[in-house]
């Protein structure tokens, strides 16, 4: 396992501060993120109506797989992370989709080897990249693109590094918006995180061709890429 994968896995098997972070994550009319989760899936939608395999890298209690596995009621679910406290949690929050979704502990920088199965027609992740610096993250896109059926698709909502001077900006206004969460537990990041040019990077290196930043909004981005059909 990388170094600064190492690191970062390491405080998520603390359960204290998980059970804590899953408290402190907004639920409901607060989760923010729940919009772009399900843009993802509505996106996708377009081009892949029924979608056989997704799978959910960095997991944690499973919230963009349980957006996904509602949108495409055929399709069976992996779920992977490092963290054995978030398994639990996982098994509960997505108990109601029963034998349709198999739980898997395994370093995703390693999936392959975490027995992630190939041809995904979907692979997902959400705040857990920003973790890796710009080459674990290349090297993350490369081996999921390579679990990735022909046309299937890379989805990675992320927090990004931007530019000082956006830095500076975001900090100052988002502290205007009730719905930023100060109480929830801190734990260590490398700053700078990957900037958006390192995700955009890494998935045209790992093969996606048709790319964008689908949302948007301070730090956080929903990068979406596209293999070829093949
Ligand atoms: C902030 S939580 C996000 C959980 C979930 N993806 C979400 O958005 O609700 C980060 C997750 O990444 C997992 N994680 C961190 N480093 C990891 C690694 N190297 N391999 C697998 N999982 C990792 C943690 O265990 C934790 O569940």
């Amino acid at each position: 396992m990388p170094e600064m994968s190492r690191a970062a896995a390491a405080v998520w098997s603390d359960a204290d501060f998980v059970t804590a972070w899953l408290d402190a994550d907004p639920q409901g009319e607060r989760d923010l993120l729940a919009l772009p989760r399900l843009m993802a899936a509505r996106i996708v939608a377009e081009t892949t109506p029924r979608p056989q395999l997704i799978v959910d890298v960095a997991g944690g209690a499973g919230k963009f797989l349980g957006v996904m596995l509602d949108a495409f009621p055929a399709a069976r679910g992996v779920w992977l992370d490092a963290s054995p406290t978030m398994l639990d949690r996982a098994r509960i929050d997505l108990a109601r989709f029963g034998p349709r979704v198999s739980f898997t502990v395994g370093d995703m920088t390693e999936l392959r080897a975490a027995g992630v199965p190939g041809g995904a027609d979907v692979i997902v992740t959400s705040r857990a990249s920003h973790h890796l610096d710009r080459t674990e993250l290349h090297g993350f896109y490369r081996e999921a693109a390579g679990l990735t059926a022909p046309g299937g698709w890379l989805v990675n909502l992320d927090h990004i590094g931007p530019a000082e001077v956006w830095d500076t900006r975001y900090r100052s206004v988002r502290k205007q918006f009730g719905a930023y969460r100060p109480s929830a537990p801190s734990h260590h990041h490398n700053y700078p995180l990957p900037s958006v040019d390192d995700h955009l990077d890494g998935l045209r290196a790992a093969g996606a061709d048709e790319l964008d930043i689908a949302w948007k909004a301070f730090y956080t981005c929903l990068f979406m890429g596209r293999l070829p059909q093949g």
